[in-house]
């Protein structure tokens, strides 16, 4: 593609997303093809030959687009938000641009020093003490193994790195722990099995006096307890594990903290609801998901550690060809996670940080909590559904009971989403607390406004009377 075509495409791509973005809520929220429709519409083989960019985003319209889930919908209710921003956008394209790989200071200066500005400046937002340091990486799941294997490397001297496991150690979560904690403690050859799970209170979030037993358990049996994650702002209903006494604990036992904020650690900004990082301080790291919930486009991840020196002892390396003549003086980012190749993620998060502003992002995220209190109050008052957890952030967690028996609830609750998600007019997910069928709607994205979520109150209500009617 020559300078001109790249120009005449740039700019009509930058109009097509700026259309997009405006005009998004016209799509079904949640894609309506069936599995193996986008691929049977596509060549098995690749192009042998150069095609025209029209016919390109032809197809793109034609193929790609029916296939797009619109994550950037203000009806997006689903999982947890994966929120982008104009600025976030415009970042990233920059980024691309320049193409940069930042694995070693010297790769791109720009890139290491931006990105230990900005993680500086989330540090505060969220109230870290100085001192600690932030990394960016790819996802939450990614933050949680590189913790898992400081965490590793610590508690046995640095000492699996050079020869391997002599003993089991011990990782310790709630039941209510997002399913990356499993994952990395298989990557990082802890064994599923060593995987203790902690019993929860009534609001599903860990119990402290569970988890100090359970070392004390593990210690008695010779078992050697490594690293806690804590979870602030549970995946399936928002809980908050209660970080100071969780942090007491960890200290008593020389255990590695591992706090997981990645949905609600972006609430921490705001003064009301720091309480949820109390106690933080206590911890060893930290990660939250500007990507989820930071208008920052995925993926952007916010990785904090109390010591960067346990972090780099365990990742570092240092072969001939990336020695450079000022690794005494600067951070290597290569050396503060898993990958050696970096994307310049800190160029998105410094513009959306710099166009919001923290009160502009602020503001977002008050609106979001208050929607979601709305959407509770509405519930509430409706009577025939049941709110099933606290809702302390976005997320509100219910089901619809209107009296009927216990064991029919779950298949109710079913066909009441599978309705509700066929309008295409918002998307929700679910999941299941105490065994019982949940509905989870989350208010998180950019641009959804109080309509929205009196939209989808309607189409709740509306669909439940007709699934009572006809049971
Ligand atoms: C609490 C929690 N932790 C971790 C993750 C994993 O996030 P990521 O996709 O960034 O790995 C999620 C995803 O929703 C989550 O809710």
């Amino acid at each position: 593609m020559d300078r001109e075509k790249f120009r005449k495409y740039g700019y009509k791509l930058v109009d097509w997303v700026a259309d997009y973005l405006e005009t998004v809520e016209k799509y079904p929220v949640k894609s309506t093809v069936e599995p193996g429709e986008i691929k049977a519409k596509l060549p098995s083989s690749p192009p042998q030959h150069p095609e025209e960019m029209d016919r390109i985003l032809e197809d793109f319209e034609k193929i790609i687009i029916p296939g797009i889930t619109h994550w950037q919908h203000p009806g997006w209710f689903a999982y947890f938000p994966a929120n982008n921003s104009p600025a976030s956008i415009l970042g990233e394209l920059l980024a691309a641009g320049l193409g940069t790989q930042g694995m070693v200071w010297q790769t791109s200066p720009a890139a290491t020093e931006l990105e230990e500005v900005v993680m500086d400046w989330l540090r505060q937002m969220i109230g870290l003490p100085e001192g600690w340091a932030g990394v960016i990486q790819d996802t939450a799941s990614t933050a949680t193994l590189c913790a898992l294997l400081a965490a590793r490397e610590k508690v046995t001297g640095f000492k699996v790195n050079e020869t391997g496991f002599e003993k089991p150690l011990r990782v310790y979560a709630s039941r209510e722990a997002h399913s990356s904690v499993e994952k990395g403690v298989k990557i990082a050859g802890f064994g599923r099995k060593n995987l203790v799970y902690i019993p929860v209170d009534d609001e599903f979030a860990m119990i402290p006096g569970e988890l100090e037993r359970a070392i004390e358990e593990d210690l008695r049996n010779g078992l050697q307890p490594a690293c806690v994650v804590a979870t602030v702002g549970t995946t399936s209903s928002g809980a908050v594990d209660p970080l100071r006494p969780i942090g007491e604990i960890c200290q008593k036992y020389g255990v590695w903290l591992h706090v997981d904020a990645a949905y609600a650690g972006t609430a921490a900004i705001l003064p009301e609801k720091r309480w949820a990082l109390d106690g933080a301080e206590l911890a060893d790291s930290l990660v939250f998901n500007p990507h989820k919930w930071m208008l920052t486009n995925f993926d952007c991840s916010a990785f904090f550690v109390k010591d960067p020196q346990v972090l780099t002892r365990t990742f570092e390396i240092h072969p001939e060809y990336l020695k450079t003549g000022v690794d005494a003086v600067v951070k290597n980012f290569r050396d503060w996670g898993i990958q050696l190749g970096r994307r310049f993620r800190a160029l998105k998060l410094w513009f959306v940080l710099r166009t919001y502003g923290v009160e502009g992002i602020k503001k977002i995220i008050r609106r979001h909590i208050h929607l979601a209190e709305i959407f509770r109050d509405e519930l509430q008052q409706d009577g025939r559904f049941e709110i099933m957890a606290p809702v302390y952030f976005s997320l509100v967690c219910f089901r619809l009971k209107a009296g009927r028996p216990e064991e029919v609830l779950n298949e109710l609750n079913r066909h009441l989403l599978e309705r509700v998600n066929s309008t295409g007019k918002l998307f929700m997910t679910h999941t299941t607390l105490d065994g019982k069928y949940t509905l989870r709607l989350v208010v998180g994205q950019r641009t959804t406004e109080e309509r929205h979520v009196r939209q989808a109150l309607e189409i709740i209500k509306e669909k439940a009377g007709e699934l009572l009617g006809s049971s």
